[in-house]
């Protein structure tokens, strides 16, 4: 399935460089798209190579997980922005935007740490299943537990933390921007995020299922593949004058009558 991908990905790549001029944001994108495969696949090899697979439970495993998560969210990101940009979407241009560019930089920072920690908890799930709620908790409150089970009560909690952050930062775009895209992602964004904390939630107490686990990571995918495009979107709108003071179902504004500040 992945030998499938590399392919894909190297086709794109071929035809993105037949395609689009020197210098364009799609041929960027889909150069980014051949690195994050090509450590995808080096990563992999990696993790047999170094036996870093089956009951394997050591600290290195716990952050080759977490590297391969952050890659794949990475290559995900990368493939996003070249279907987004081959779609028509402008190039990010962040002069003035400073605000704007810390407070999405920062969330999908947050993002990245927020995956790798349910990487390291997915992980203490496979090797150290729990047969009931209560004796998951206990596991999680023993001192002389194993530091993958001990650190399962991470995840949830920075889930909230970057769930907030994310929902308040959605919002702030929300209102701020002018153009229905950004307040189109924006919103999909804060329903995705409610969604895949009950989700989180739903993972625990049903013992996370195998079906479950597929639904939390795809999810995740999709939320990640917003955010992307959220912070694309918005970063490459004008500014638009006296936005902070109006609602975008208000004042829907077309591209064509946006001025810049
Ligand atoms: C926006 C919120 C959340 C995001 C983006 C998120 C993301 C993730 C990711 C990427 C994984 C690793 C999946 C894998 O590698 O297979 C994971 C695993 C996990 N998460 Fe979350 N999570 C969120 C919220 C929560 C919450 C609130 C809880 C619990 C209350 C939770 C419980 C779990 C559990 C138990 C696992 C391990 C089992 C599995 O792989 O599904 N998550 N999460």
């Amino acid at each position: 399935m992945s030998g499938l991908a590399f392919l894909l990905v190297i086709a794109l790549l071929v035809i993105a460089f037949r395609l689009y001029q020197k210098g364009s944001m799609v041929r960027l994108g889909v150069s980014l798209s051949m690195l994050f495969m090509v450590s995808e696949a080096l990563l992999g090899a990696g993790l047999v190579l170094f036996e870093l697979v089956a009951e394997n439970a050591s600290l290195a495993r716990a952050f080759s997980m977490s590297f391969h998560l952050v890659n794949t969210f990475l290559l995900l990101a990368s493939l996003s922005l070249t279907a987004w940009w081959a779609s028509g979407g402008r190039p990010v241009q962040t002069k003035g935007k400073g605000l704007m560019l810390g407070l999405l930089a920062l969330g999908m920072i947050g993002m990245l740490i927020l995956g790798m920690s349910g990487a390291v908890t997915a992980l203490g799930d496979t090797l150290f299943p729990a047969r009931s709620l209560a004796e998951g908790v206990q596991q999680d409150l023993s001192p002389t537990a194993h530091f993958l089970i001990r650190l399962r009560f991470l995840h949830p909690t920075i889930a909230i933390l970057v769930g907030l952050y994310l929902i308040l930062v959605a919002r702030w775009l929300y209102l701020r921007r002018g153009d229905h895209v950004t307040a189109l992602l924006a919103k999909i964004l804060i329903i995705l995020i409610i969604l895949q904390l009950s989700f989180g939630l739903v993972n625990v107490f049903l013992l996370a299922p195998i079906w479950m686990q597929i639904l939390h990571l795809l999810l995740s995918d999709l939320l990640w593949i917003i955010l992307v495009l959220l912070a694309a979107n918005a970063l490459s709108q004008r500014m638009l004058v006296g936005s902070l003071m109006r609602s975008p179902q208000k004042t829907p504004i077309s591209s064509s009558s946006e001025t810049t500040t």
